[in-house]
């Protein structure tokens, strides 16, 4: 083990931009249990931030049934390449189109704007990774995706009666591939990768050939799943058609960094739920990572301008703070060059009832820094291997990555902290403005439930 690897082990901390995130996460905690329950005229972004009447959970319910008879609006198909346009030279999408108004009443949508953005994405080699101000930071995001789905593997493992059950799963929204070696990892058996960038979906492509290449060429290189891939939008096509055998029961679908894309509109949020649902079996597990509404609300709304972030991260807000729609609420998304493309709040307990639905019920919602914590011990030897963290201070000839004048005063106090203890140490951390990006989002599960059937046919699920 390198040296840095072994200084990760002795003394691994997260200790970054604990002060900041921390009070939102009080504010959050708070909210989540007022938000919950059903109050009746109001639901909370945050425990002190409250939304007019349109947006009880009640809201919800009404919101479905305009939506479904509002007209379709001629949205020609020259408006949707001037956007695609704008959006490929950076500008914003005028504030005009108020993007509540154009979920409601339009046939146009963002998927395309967003599928152009990631098929544009280039590959960066290893070396360009490295120089990357947020290596650590997307590390540590693939860390996190590592430990729940291995949780979550795990306990399907544990509740099949036979040894060696086959295991089926969807990864929804792929992108190119980083998960499967995941899925290698957890020895599934069959794999659906599905996605709206094409390119992306041929990158994904590759990196499985070369797997399977390798793992045939080295002894004891383990089975490798068998693999299907379907291009499309989740939002808008019925996944299930496509599957080579639409008959097939699945065990996990797993949808990281990308179900937000579908809160762009109710029919959107719905396809897409549908698709992560329908051909779970029950028991089956929902997965995913996503930005946490309440973070963002609170952040811009602590913000003097429309805009908050620092030197990797911008979001700015194109909805109405003071009223966020629960469909359509627009920012704009730049992490240091890695996306930078139209994203929509997932208003999370209107989430959760669409998920309930689709018979789908919460198990659990974690911040990414309470997962962490949850998580640190299990996963130390992991983070250590996929280098999730920084070290600091750091090695001799080694700079560290960060470039804002605080970045690293946290972990500057914390090792202080420990030396006056235990003399010389070092720690693994974050740089502030990696943890201020990195603390936006949160990790959810869900489980299929076992349905019933109404006197008119429709599934009947006990949530
Ligand atoms: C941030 S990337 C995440 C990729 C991958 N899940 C990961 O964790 O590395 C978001 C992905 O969602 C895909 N996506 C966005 N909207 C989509 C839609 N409506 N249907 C299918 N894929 C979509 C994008 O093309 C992109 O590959």
């Amino acid at each position: 083990m390198s040296e840095n690897a072994d200084d990760l082990e002795q003394t691994l901390v997260l200790a970054a931009a604990a002060a900041d995130s921390l009070q939102y996460e009080d504010e959050v905690e708070e909210n989540e249990t007022e938000s919950i329950q059903e109050t009746p005229g109001e639901i909370s972004y945050t425990s002190s931030y409250t939304i007019p009447t349109r947006h009880s959970p009640e809201a919800y319910d009404t919101f479905e049934s305009e939506q479904r008879s509002v007209k379709k609006r001629k949205a020609t198909a020259v408006e949707n390449l001037n956007h695609t346009v704008s959006y490929q030279n950076n500008s914003h999408i005028s504030k005009n189109l108020k993007a509540e108004d154009e979920s409601q009443t339009s046939e146009y949508s963002h998927t395309q704007v967003v599928a152009t953005h990631y098929n544009l994405l280039e590959e960066k080699g290893l070396q360009e990774r490295f120089k990357s101000q947020i290596i650590h930071m997307r590390n540590f995001h693939n860390w996190i995706k590592s430990m729940l789905i291995n949780e979550y593997l795990t306990k399907i493992k544990d509740s099949k009666k036979q040894h060696n059950a086959p295991i089926r799963v969807h990864d929804m929204c792929c992108g190119k591939g980083g998960d499967l070696p995941k899925w290698k990892k957890g020895n599934i058996t069959h794999l659906i990768c599905s996605d709206i960038a094409e390119v992306s979906l041929e990158h994904c492509k590759e990196r499985y050939t070369h797997m399977k290449r390798r793992c045939q060429r080295e002894r004891g290189g383990g089975n490798m799943f068998s693999l299907e891939f379907i291009p499309g939008d989740s939002t808008k096509i019925r996944l299930r058609e496509k599957y080579s055998d639409p008959s097939m029961k699945l065990d996990l679908v797993s949808c990281q960094f990308a179900f937000h894309y579908s809160f762009e509109s109710l029919p959107q949020a719905e396809g897409m739920m549908r698709n992560a649902s329908e051909c779970l079996q029950p028991g089956g597990y929902f997965i995913g990572t996503m930005p946490d509404a309440n973070e963002i609300v609170a952040r811009a709304r602590k913000s003097d301008t429309d805009s908050f972030g620092n030197s990797i991260l911008q979001v700015t807000s194109e909805f109405d703070l003071d009223n966020p729609p629960l469909f359509g609420a627009k920012y704009n998304f730049q992490l240091d060059g890695v996306v930078n493309c139209p994203e929509f709040l997932v208003h999370f307990p209107t989430f959760v009832k669409l998920a309930k639905k689709y018979g789908l019920k919460l198990v659990k919602k974690e911040k990414f820094f309470k997962f962490f914590e949850r998580m640190k011990d299990e996963g130390r030897q992991l983070m250590t291997t996929m280098r999730a963290l920084e070290m600091y201070p750091p090695g001799e000839n080694v700079t560290l990555l960060g470039n804002a004048d605080d970045d690293y005063l946290h972990a500057k106090k914390f090792v202080e902290r420990l030396e006056k203890n235990s003399g010389s140490t070092k720690i693994g951390t974050l740089s502030k403005s990696e943890w201020d990006a990195s603390s936006l989002y949160l990790t959810f599960a869900f489980v299929k439930v076992k349905n019933t059937w109404n006197a008119d046919g429709t599934p009947c699920y006990d949530i």
